[in-house]
């Protein structure tokens, strides 16, 4: 996507991107390797800092050394290690902070612009107090759009939690000042979403109900819930997954054109989208898989679910009729994540033998590729057709190119754009999905670890 951004920093003296929560699982397993790409690949500053800030009483030298020696961190020490400075702040202790203005006055000190990246990598719990502290020690000040916050998902743990995070945030800050992570708009095949539709004019053309018979959006996973047990009881699937990752990518592929790709403008759009969603809870199911409820931090009577097979509609005269699943869950058979777009029959296909459905298929992992299956002649003078794949794999012929999706949220941060973030109101809009789904609760079922939901090869 040729990103429009709202503010552009040609060459600026000074970055520095700070991470509280930089002990966690998040910073070691995604963001310092996406910091890592973005040290080889920028050339828009100057110099940068990388502040790590947590609890732990480290020097930087042991943080390093507690990075390097985590099972979380793949990525390479020795790229980080000129850029890392470890500083020891408690989120909830103001006075910690002193730590952070200090570093941070030594760091600035000379620089005609500087640019600072608060990267907020810890649960929703802390947001209000970590944005509170930041202001009142004037790390951030309301309108100075070179200091921005960004706010890892979930952004808050209820409809009500994230509203009113929300209005704390709106009222001490400029919404420029204010970037919501989903990761997953990061991720390139879904960034392409837009470059598909938008600019092919025969996908452009038979996007719509006259052409197209379903829609599925697949994100499943082999994995349990690992060591995050209760963090998982709390939210599980719907939250985990529905009310961010799945609800962003239904919302780029049936938003209408933008108006330009200016971040605001698609923000509208997916918007719009979101408002026209229907939850079919006849056509829905929501499972958890068998032991759940033994893992550790789980309430053995937990009801939460683990999987989610979910019907929705657009209601939209371009869409009415198009069954759209959202499908989703832990303890899979697969590890897998993709779009499967199942067109019509062609009005002559009852001609040939073996004609089968077009279908065009968004890999995004485990690798990033688009296929479009097309029939196409298998014997001369027979009237018989093979399916036949026209594919594009990018992560197969470019091995590498394909970045982490946190280095492309992390340009975007330092270009001050904010097209791979979602807005307020998206948010507001999938919460209001997921509300659907709680009050009209589908069929609940227990599923055996690696269960088969089918795959975009059948
Ligand atoms: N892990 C993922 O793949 C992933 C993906 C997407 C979103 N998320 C979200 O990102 C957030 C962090 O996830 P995580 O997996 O990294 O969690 P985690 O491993 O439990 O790490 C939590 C981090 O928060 C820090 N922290 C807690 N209380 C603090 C305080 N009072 N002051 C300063 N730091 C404090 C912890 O520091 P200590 O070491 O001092 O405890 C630790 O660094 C969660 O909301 C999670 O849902 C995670």
């Amino acid at each position: 996507m040729n990103l429009a951004g709202t503010l552009y920093i040609k060459k600026m003296n000074k970055l520095i991107i700070t991470i509280f929560g930089a002990t966690g699982d998040l910073t070691l397993r995604k963001l310092l390797p996406a910091l890592e790409t973005l040290i080889k690949t920028q050339k828009d500053y100057e110099s940068l800092t990388i502040v790590a800030v947590g609890r732990r009483a480290f020097t930087s030298e042991e943080y390093l050394s507690f990075v390097s020696e985590s099972n979380a961190f793949s990525g390479d020490i020795n790229t980080l290690r000129p850029y890392l400075v470890y500083t020891q702040v408690d989120a909830l202790k103001p006075n910690t902070y002193e730590n952070l203005k200090t570093l941070f006055s030594a760091l600035s000190s000379g620089k005609q612009s500087v640019r600072k990246i608060f990267y907020l990598a810890v649960g929703p719990d802390l947001f209000l107090d970590i944005a509170s502290n930041l202001l009142d020690t004037k790390l951030v000040t309301k309108g100075d759009l070179n200091s921005i916050i960004a706010f890892e998902k979930p952004f808050g743990h209820t409809f009500e939690d994230a509203r009113f995070i929300n209005a704390f945030l709106e009222e001490k800050f400029s919404p420029a000042q204010i970037y919501r992570v989903d990761h997953y708009l990061g991720k390139e095949m879904i960034q392409n979403i837009i470059d598909l539709r938008f600019s092919n004019t025969f996908i452009h053309a038979i996007w719509n109900n006259e052409h197209i018979r379903e829609i599925k959006i697949v994100v499943s996973e082999k994995d349990g819930i690992l060591n995050r047990g209760a963090y998982y009881d709390e939210v599980g699937v719907l939250n985990d997954m529905v009310q961010s990752h799945l609800l962003q990518i239904l919302a780029l592929l049936v938003m209408d054109i933008p108006h330009s790709l200016a971040s605001e403008d698609i923000q509208n759009a997916k918007i719009a989208a979101l408002e026209k969603v229907k939850y079919i809870a006849s056509e829905s199911l929501l499972g958890q898989y068998k032991g759940y409820r033994n893992e550790l931090g789980v309430d053995p009577d937990s009801l939460i679910s683990t999987l989610a097979f979910l019907r929705v509609e657009v209601q939209t005269p371009k869409y009415n009729g198009i069954p759209i699943y959202l499908i989703t869950g832990k303890k899979l058979a697969r590890k897998e994540a993709y779009i499967e777009v199942i067109f019509k029959d062609a009005p002559g296909s009852h001609l040939f033998a073996g004609s089968r459905p077009n279908r065009l298929i968004i890999e995004i992992a485990p690798e990033s590729r688009i296929t479009l299956e097309l029939n196409s002649l298998a014997k001369l003078h027979t009237s018989e057709v093979v399916p036949t794949k026209l594919e594009h794999c990018f992560s197969c012929n470019f091995p590498g190119a394909i970045k982490e999706a946190y280095s492309a949220l992390f340009t975007e941060m330092i270009h001050g754009r904010k097209t791979l973030f979602p807005s307020f109101n998206e948010i507001a809009k999938a919460w209001d999905i997921i509300c659907q789904i709680r009050d009209e609760k589908p069929r609940y079922f227990i599923y055996e670890p690696g269960f088969d939901m089918g795959g975009n090869n059948d």
